[in-house]
């Protein structure tokens, strides 16, 4: 079996998907592919336009795609946050993105991240993981994320803030018609509220282990 190991990564916003990507890649010296910064980018491109993204086709924008568009630095604000959710609804766009992706996924293997990789981008996956937590704690990490610091006089306003704008995206991404946030019928669970990265990563690891002993 020459083809590299394909783990895929789903879970709602701000869960920890990136990070235990990222580290799950590093230790098993995988590629790793953040499906979100491709619907950021397209958002990124469709807002510099000066047109809504809600009403605006961004499939022009998805199609064109460069590698240079995912290397921007501001595809992490809050504006491409929600113009990225609004976007990645649009069937012609999640069409356009789907080939690079299975592209990755095939030629590579590797850890790819998003909310549809088990489900639509790579149900053949070896490993499925759906990484979740209460969307008050993830607020909260996003909060940190962003610098922001606890004891601060505005944590709570910020962390309310963004615990709307994360209900909101969530509850959108999960009711769009086109590849919504599902968990995928084989894929295992993690309940991160009360685990820290590290601790994610153990149980992750442990679940990717068993695999390949069943499974070599
Ligand atoms: O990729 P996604 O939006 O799902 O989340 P992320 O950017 O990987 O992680 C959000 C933040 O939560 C990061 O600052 C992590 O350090 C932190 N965090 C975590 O990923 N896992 C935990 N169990 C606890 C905190
Ligand atoms: O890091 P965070 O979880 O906040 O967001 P992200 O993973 O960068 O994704 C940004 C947006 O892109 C999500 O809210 C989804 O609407 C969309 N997305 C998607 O539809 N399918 C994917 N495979 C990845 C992201």
């Amino acid at each position: 079996n020459s083809r590299r190991m394909l783990i895929a990564i789903d879970g709602p916003a701000a869960a920890g998907k990136g990070t235990l990507a990222r580290t799950i890649a590093h230790a098993l010296k995988l590629p790793y592919l953040d499906t979100g910064l491709l619907y950021r980018a397209v958002a990124r491109k469709v807002l510099d336009k000066g047109v809504d993204p809600q009403l605006h086709s961004a499939e022009e924008q998805a199609r064109h795609l460069k590698e240079d568009d995912l290397k921007r630095h501001d595809l992490r604000t809050s504006e491409v946050d929600i113009a990225a959710s609004l976007v990645a609804a649009q069937p012609l766009v999640r069409q356009a993105l789907m080939g690079f992706q299975q592209k990755f996924a095939q030629e590579r293997g590797g850890v790819l991240d998003g909310r549809d990789i088990g489900t639509m981008i790579c149900p053949n996956a070896d490993v499925k993981l759906y990484i979740t937590a209460s969307a008050q704690t993830r607020a909260r990490r996003r909060w940190l994320q962003n610098g922001g610091q606890l004891g601060d006089p505005q944590e709570k306003a910020g962390i309310l803030h963004l615990l709307r704008e994360i209900e909101e995206r969530d509850s959108y991404d999960r009711n769009r018609t086109n590849s919504p946030l599902r968990k995928a019928d084989d894929a295992q669970t993690i309940e991160t509220d009360d685990l820290t990265p590290e601790q994610v990563f153990q149980k992750a690891m442990a679940i990717i282990t068993s695999h390949l002993q069943q499974d070599p």
